[in-house]
Order: C-alpha cells, then structure tokens, then sequence
C-alpha cells in the first residue's frame, strides 16, 4: 500500500550516496574494509565506551553478547514482553529461558519492581529496552543488576543518541546493542553494533562475529593461513554499509533535533485537539531520541482503521511477545503482565521521521480530531 503519511521515512542526503559510490567504485574492500573500524571508533566516542564492535543486524550483536557473556543452557535471562520479539529470542538462541517482568507505565521499559520478583537462582542477566528512543529506569536496573550479581545487556536498538542527565544509554550495561535497521535513528539498510567497556567480551565477541578466526590483519587482502579458535558466524556488516553509517552519524544531531521537534509538535497539538490521547511523557533529565512516537488512545483499533482509510500509517508497537503464537503455542507460555497487556491494547506508533512537514504533523492530528468527534 502506497500511505500519504507513512509511518516513517529514510533521512539521507548526498554524502551517503557519495560514501557508497566510493566504496563501490574502489572495486574492492567492499565486505570487510577501512570503513567499518572508523564507524566503530566513532560509535565508541558518541556513546562513550571503550570498545564498539559493528555487526549486519542488532539481532546478531544481541545473539553474539549472550554467547559472550557465558549465558546458555539452564540460565534465565530476564526480558521485557514489551518489546520486538529479538529481544526474548536472544536468550533462545544460546539454550537459556527468556523470562517476562512487566514494565511501568512512564518509560514503558522494564519495571525495576518486577525485575526483583522474577529474580530466581537461575538468573544470569537482565536485558532491558530503551522504548522507542525513550530510556528506562537504567540506573535502577544497574543497581538490582549489582546486588544479585547480574549481567546487565542494554537493548538499545531504537535508542541511538539518547541520555539520562548527559550520559548516553548504551552506557550503563555491561554491554549493550544498537540497531540501524532503516527505522531507526541512524540507518545502514540492516546493521547493528555492540558497544562494551570490557576488553575481553570485545574480543570474544570479535571472534565469534566472524567465524572465530583469529584475524592478524584484513583475511581477503592477506594470503597469512588464519586459525579458527571457537565456533563463530559470519555477522560482519559490510564496508559498503559502514560507508552509510559514517554518513549517517555526521547528521545524528540534527536527525534527533528534527526527531524531537515533530514529537513536541505532536504533543501540544493533540494536547489540544484530542483530549482523549494520553502522549508517552519522558520523565525530567532523560532525552528521548523519539524513534517512535507513540500515544496511549482508547478505541485505538478504530483510530487506527480511520487514519489507514485517510492514507495515513500507524502501527502497534508492540503486541507482546508472551502472547505471540510461538510463545504461547510453541513455548508454551502461560504467565500475564497486566500493565504490558494493558498498555499494549492502548498503544500506538503515529508516524514520525526526520523532515516530516508541519502540515503533515496537523493534518494526522486533524484527523484524529475528527475521529473522536473533536
Ligand atoms: C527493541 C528492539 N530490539 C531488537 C531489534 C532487532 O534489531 P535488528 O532489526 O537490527 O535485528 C529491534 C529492531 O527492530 C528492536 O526494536
């Protein structure tokens, strides 16, 4: 279906087509390159940490930070059901048991309360979700992480550039992942990155992103015979994308900038028109990217059936993952989270992108007026 307003749309300008055609026309370093490492030391220095690590998608970073940290068979990792449904794969991946805490109802991250009751002897971590661009209660959940002596992994994959008084999420877990799948922030097409203070989980996970070999220099430029030392993937990203991605992160500023700005235009025109929508408020001292823009409504099927026939793109996110098919059927899940159920019945993503025109931002709102007889 082709929207009038779609849900969102890529932000990219003349460098990123320049960054990719270089690449290309070099004739060569395509897969593996120059590219990828300065993407790398950039990443590290905007976020903060020591070491980051690039990967083809935040699904393969997370999967490669479970392997990293040691989690496998017999662990339970605890994950929000809140959330897109990589985030309570990861832990399937490695052999351990994803389990549900709910979340609070201003962040819509994981609810530290919940965390501590679902904390059992198999505990072995804690993957929280910086919701949409917003953060949740990091700071909380490190303290719970610390006492009970839990590995602390920031699912960070909507939130690239987002702080909590200055300092940027992605920080605050013993690793943590981001996403640049084209939704998000910043995008390569399909891409991710790891970013950890730790140099030992930074070079576990280097292995293992590339088939555990032991990497002296560039493998395809090198006719050096390389050792394989451990069971790996091939989860690189390309040295074409990290072209992109070098693009991509110039603009970041302006991109969250362009990003917030929309979102307060929404915020006080449906605090005006459409008394019925309860926006997502982020607590003071946190800085939402808003990669998401997402309301709380009632009737949001409905609204949701009227902006579609008015050419306009909205979506849920997120059903629950504990009441998908797979989890429910082929799992077997039996457990309920009120609040995520609860919220999850409300919510609703609206479209929102970097450039998106004012006009656009009140023709949405006008409609939605119109729905709810404003
Ligand atoms: C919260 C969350 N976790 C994980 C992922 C997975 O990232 P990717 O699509 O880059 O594999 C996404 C992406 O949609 C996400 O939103």
């Amino acid at each position: 279906m082709t929207w009038l307003i779609p849900l969102f749309k890529i932000y990219y300008d003349n460098d990123d087509i320049r960054a990719i055609k270089e690449v290309i026309s070099s004739g060569m370093n395509w897969a593996v390159g120059p590219n990828v490492t300065q993407f790398e030391n950039e990443i590290a220095e905007y976020i903060g940490t020591k070491y980051c690590l690039t990967f083809n998608s935040g699904t393969s970073a997370l999967h490669t930070e479970l392997i990293s940290h040691r989690i496998g068979e017999g662990d339970e990792v605890i994950v929000p059901s809140f959330t897109f449904i990589a985030t309570a794969n990861a832990p399937l991946f490695v052999g351990a048991t994803p389990i549900f805490a709910d979340i609070d109802e201003i962040t819509l991250g994981l609810n530290p309360d919940s965390v501590v009751e679902s904390i059992t002897p198999k505990t072995k971590a804690i993957i929280p979700v910086h919701y949409g661009g917003c953060p949740c209660r990091i700071r909380e959940l490190r303290e719970i992480a610390d006492d009970h002596n839990l590995v602390l992994i920031e699912d960070a994959a909507e939130a690239f550039g987002a702080t909590i008084d200055g300092k940027n999420v992605g920080g605050y877990g013993d690793s943590a992942m981001f996403s640049f799948c084209q939704n998000k922030v910043i995008t390569t097409g399909e891409g991710g990155a790891l970013v950890t203070d730790s140099r030992v989980l930074y070079e576990k996970a280097k292995l293992i992103r590339s088939h555990g070999r032991l990497e002296t220099t560039d493998y395809f430029s090198s006719s050096e015979c390389m050792d394989y030392i451990t069971l790996g993937y091939n989860f690189r990203l390309s040295n074409i994308s990290a072209a992109l991605g070098l693009a991509q992160i110039k603009k970041v500023e302006i991109i969250i900038d362009m990003r917030r700005q929309i979102a307060d235009t929404y915020t006080s025109l449906l605090r005006k028109y459409v008394p019925a929508a309860s926006p997502i408020t982020t607590p003071s001292g946190y800085k939402n990217v808003h990669q998401l823009y997402s309301i709380r409504i009632p009737d949001r099927d409905g609204l949701m059936r009227f902006l579609t026939d008015h050419g306009i793109m909205t979506k849920v996110y997120f059903p629950p993952v504990h009441l998908t098919h797979f989890y429910c059927r082929e799992i077997g899940y039996k457990g309920t989270l009120p609040i995520t159920e609860k919220i999850a019945k409300e919510i609703i993503s609206l479209p929102i992108y970097p450039g998106m025109p004012d006009e656009d931002v009140k023709r949405v709102v006008k409609i939605m007026s119109d729905y709810y007889g404003g």
